[in-house]
């Protein structure tokens, strides 16, 4: 295997930046995450300007153009040889003595990109079997649109759903209201049949799956209210799922150890997958 570090592709097992990277004592960074469907990049723009604007938001540097960026992603899932997997890319603010306090002048930003296959037919057969939630308090900042490194209470909250069995843990606010997954967005169809997710004004990641969802919503006509949600709302919903670039759209048939409805996933969570994975493709 091989990565790609700060300029060049390294193997894998050798790829390394300083110990005084800011994103190593500070994290101090961003990162994407792409899906990859037959050795493309599924949903490569809406990545790209979410990974712009997380970078202005910190005032850290576009380490290079959005083209030369392509390149090197490409290059990373041609060199694994993936087909179907994730690319992984993460910037930081870069190496300089510890200080809070940003360089200056400023350094040169840290880049990093991975490639690695993942088992599509596995993951299909887990999804046509459903998966479970938890739901854990909100305890993240006030700028989780930024979809910075910082991710210790998502590794918590996932920690904590992995030992209970679950595959995601749902962030629920101070009002009851689900916010989002560790790391996907929440999603339920209603009592009254409408698909229901939270909207990106509240502070949540813009999650980009979520977005291209909602196209492929919008035009095969089903009734989109993007408003949030309680855990009990979920448990009584006819369905619910999950969207994200490593989960695509996963049912969910079980929130905090209460069934929804017949506890098999839904025909409307099993369809968006499958429109999703086809628009993505
Ligand atoms: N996570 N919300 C959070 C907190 C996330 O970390 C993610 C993605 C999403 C879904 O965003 P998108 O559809 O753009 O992938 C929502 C990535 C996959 C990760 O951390 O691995």
């Amino acid at each position: 295997r091989f990565a790609y570090v700060n300029g060049r592709f390294v193997r894998h097992g050798e790829a390394a930046v300083h110990i005084e990277d800011r994103g190593y004592q500070l994290a101090d960074g961003v990162y994407e995450v792409w899906a990859v469907f037959d050795g493309k990049l599924a949903d490569a723009e809406g990545h790209f300007a979410r990974l712009w604007r997380s970078l202005d938001e910190l005032r850290i540097a576009h380490p290079m153009s959005e083209a030369a960026l392509t390149m090197v992603l490409r290059e990373a899932v041609r060199r694994n040889k993936v087909r179907e997997g994730l690319c992984y890319l993460q910037v930081t603010r870069g190496v300089a003595r510890r200080d809070h306090a940003f360089p200056n002048p400023a350094v040169l930003p840290s880049v990093v990109v991975t490639a690695r296959s993942l088992d599509r037919a596995a993951s299909e057969a887990k999804a046509a079997q459903g998966a479970s939630v938890i739901s854990v308090q909100e305890n993240r900042w006030g700028r989780c649109d930024i979809k910075s490194i910082g991710l210790l209470p998502n590794a918590l909250a996932k920690q904590a759903a992995r030992e209970r069995g679950a595959i995601e843990a749902w962030f629920v606010d101070d009002m009851g209201l689900v916010t989002e997954g560790a790391s996907s967005n929440a999603w339920i169809v209603d009592a009254e049949g409408a698909l229901r997710t939270r909207d990106t004004n509240a502070n949540i990641l813009r999650g980009v799956t979520r977005y291209t969802l909602l196209d492929v919503i919008r035009e095969s006509g089903m009734v989109i209210n993007e408003k949030p949600f309680t855990i009990a709302e979920a448990q009584s919903a006819r369905e619910a799922f999950i969207t994200g670039a490593g989960s695509l759209v996963t049912p969910i048939v079980q929130v905090d150890g209460v069934k929804l409805g017949d506890g098999k996933p839904g025909p409307v969570a099993k369809r968006l997958r499958a429109l999703y994975i086809e628009r993505a493709r």
